[in-house]
């Protein structure tokens, strides 16, 4: 491990340890729980056989001759021969087997007043006539869709009408720039952007279609004639630039098309869709899920860790569509498992603090999936906020995207779960595409702060850097001893990178390395601590050091740019860029311009997007390198945080870092 995230391990091990709380399971909940402390020792008595029987959640139209095809690591083949379709088994059979009516998603817009009830009947509807539509505009089986969208009902639709027809989406975060869009474009080789003109951000229309736009611009300049089609639904109603060549109104194509439309069945391995993360090179990942595996895995999850009744729930992912977050348990494993959904449009606080407690209270909200960014918002906002409501429908809380810390579990369980609903705490990653880690609401007392353990048929372990598994009050890193049903197929054109990436620093033991330190208590319960690479975690969002660094030098006026993850109280960690400028920039004076760090700031925040902008910049002489020219990072890290600066023998040149020191302090 090396000594940044060792030191920032020992400081947290040593605050964990004096957590001793645990909260069982409500006795109520545990009568009737969906799964039961002996599923655990039936996935583990034989792990092919539990998948193969998880696998009838799902409606296949050929059956699978073989649970795993594991004979060319670490390329995985799950259901072997099986064919089915994902939004059929999403949307059709829910409605076949009666269910038509049952609302699949409350939708609430931001705008007080602005919402919809979409049914399942009216679901497939909706999905039919739109998977008419792009087949009508070239869309078939194998082909890529861009979308780039707001939280509305329409986004869902896009997803499954793409991959009603075989095709694969790439859902890009509405928040990303133009650049993020085209470079994902590109790098996926989409033919149709689906968007809209706009969405609703904080009391306000915020306009997407210009930043398509650009994109398109840019890609047109690489490779003219890619995109073909630009489908844009009607939200806001703003003024849009309008390009006759491309762009078609959504309602123009979509609501003039059939709703009758008979899904082709799809290989189990046929791609799914393409979700790009950030990785710890500037380039991001394509992660590519398929069909068969990613729905099994998306739906028994979702139907175990939050203990789903589908009749009776209604349940809420507080998460954007464009993270995996909202794939995996917004989309398709709600939808598998025909649950009825909330999705809001917009954030927390409009048009007052208590929106999300409202939106509970109105629709009777039983099951919260959140981030633990926005429980440490909220406990900042106070707890007379969610007191004003009635929150007395909860039952089951979730947390994911980042280490939950004691606190905000606790205040998390006793102020918005009346201390009576279970905390899940779900570890997991885009590439694994489902919960790994996590409680179980019937079976685990849960431990402030602690993942617990492997969710039934998963194997997880935390091992030393050499390969040993670490005895019970050690850490180490977190690693997947098997393969699982919606475990990544590859990285989208790039084969070797996915085995680097992921398999090849335990090549010999084939273990999956997922770049988290981890802890294993006396229990041997697991405790995540943070990525281990360069990777951040800014309110549950990644991003890579090296993107933003590239964003940086990017600019004219940066000759040199390092960015490190500091702890932030609500974030979790914040983004803090050292910049080396260029002379030029310097001339006509040696202090750097407030009206500079803004310009920075902003830059980045068109490179990459407002998630990525640096909360704080500072404009240093030089950067602390290692002989071999390495940026230590956790010096800066030390500096960012406000600590004492950390062993410094290592560097070229020991006295760099009193020059940084000396010049921030100087800057406060
Ligand atoms: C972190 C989000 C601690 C972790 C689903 C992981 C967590 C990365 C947790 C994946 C958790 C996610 N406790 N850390 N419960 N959940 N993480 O791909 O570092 O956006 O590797 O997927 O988030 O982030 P991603």
């Amino acid at each position: 491990m090396s000594q940044s995230s060792a030191e920032t391990d020992s400081q947290t091990l040593a605050n964990l340890s004096h957590e001793d709380r645990r909260f069982d399971p409500p006795e109520e909940l545990a009568a009737h729980a969906n799964v039961t402390a002996e599923t655990y020792e039936e996935a583990k008595a034989d792990r092919l056989a539990f998948w193969a029987e998880q696998a009838e959640r799902i409606s296949w139209d050929e059956p699978f001759t073989e649970v795993l095809d594991w004979s060319n690591p670490p390329f995985a083949k799950w259901y072997v021969g099986g064919t089915l379709n994902a939004a059929y088994n999403c949307v059709d059979r829910h409605v076949e087997a009666g269910h038509g009516d049952r609302v699949a998603f409350h939708w609430v817009g931001e705008p007080e007043d602005d919402t919809r009830d979409i049914t399942y009947a009216e679901l497939q509807d909706e999905v039919c006539k739109a998977a008419n539509a792009l087949a009508e505009l070239g869309v078939g089986q194998g082909d890529r869709v861009a979308i780039y969208m707001p939280m509305i009902p329409e986004t869902a639709i896009a997803m499954l009408a793409t991959v009603r027809l075989g095709a694969l989406h790439t859902v890009v975060f509405g928040g990303f720039s133009s650049d993020a869009l085209a470079t994902r474009v590109l790098d996926c080789e989409t033919k149709v952007i689906i968007t809209s003109d706009g969405g609703y951000r904080r009391g306000s229309p915020a306009a997407l279609k210009p930043a398509v736009d650009e994109a398109v611009a840019k890609v047109e300049g690489e490779r003219p004639g890619l995109v073909e089609h630009v489908l844009v639904v009607r939200r806001t109603g703003q003024d849009v630039e309008w390009n006759d060549d491309l762009d078609l109104w959504w309602h123009d194509v979509v609501d003039e098309a059939s709703p009758e439309h008979t899904p082709e069945m799809f290989d189990a391995e046929n791609p799914l869709f393409v979700m790009y993360t950030s990785g710890s090179t500037g380039k991001p990942k394509g992660i590519v899920h398929t069909t068969g595996g990613y729905l099994v895995g998306t739906s028994y999850t979702h139907w175990a860790v939050f203990d789903l009744k589908p009749d009776t729930d209604v349940y809420w992912t507080a998460a954007d569509i464009g993270w995996i977050t909202g794939h995996s348990y917004i989309v398709y494993g709600p939808l598998a498992n025909g649950a009825t959904s909330v999705m809001y449009e917009g954030t927390p606080d409009t048009p007052h603090k208590g929106r999300w407690w409202e939106i509970i209270e109105t629709y009777g909200v039983t099951i919260l999936y959140c981030a633990p960014t926005a429980i440490r918002t909220f406990m900042k906002w106070g707890a007379e906020i969610p007191e004003k409501f009635d929150l007395s429908s909860l039952r089951i809380l979730g947390s994911v995207g980042e280490p939950i810390n004691p606190e905000a579990y606790v205040w998390y369980r006793e102020t918005i779960g009346s201390s009576r609903c279970p905390v899940m705490d779900t570890w997991w990653q885009t590439e694994t595409g489902m919960h790994m880690i996590s409680p179980l609401p019937g079976v685990t007392s849960g431990k402030p702060g602690s993942a617990m353990t492997a969710i039934p048929g998963v194997s997880a372990e935390v091992v030393t850097d050499e390969g040993e598994i670490v005895p019970n009050g050690s850490g180490g890193y977190l690693v997947l001893t098997e393969p699982w049903p919606s475990m990544l197929r590859t990285l989208l054109g790039d084969d070797e990178r996915f085995k680097d990436t992921y398999w090849s620093k335990y090549a010999e033991q084939g273990w999956y390395f997922a770049g988290d330190g981890a802890k294993k208590d006396e229990d041997g319960d697991i405790w995540l601590l943070g990525r281990v690479d360069d990777v951040m975690n800014v309110s549950g969002h990644r991003l890579s050091t090296t993107e933003i660094e590239s964003a940086l030098v990017s600019h004219p006026k940066v000759a040199e740019a390092a960015v490190v993850g500091a702890a932030d109280e609500t974030t979790g960690q914040a983004v803090c860029a050292f910049v080396i400028l260029r002379e030029s920039a310097l001339e006509g004076g040696e202090e750097a311009p407030d009206d500079l760090i803004e310009e920075l700031r902003n830059h980045v925040r068109k490179e990459i997007g407002a998630i990525a902008k640096p909360r704080q910049i500072m404009i240093v002489p030089e950067l602390p390198k290692t002989r071999s020219g390495k940026i230590m990072r956790r010096l800066l890290k030390d500096v960012a945080e406000n600590r004492e600066v950390g062993d410094v023998t290592t560097l070229a040149d020991s006295t760099v870092m009193d020059l940084i020191s000396e010049g921030v302090k100087g800057e406060k």
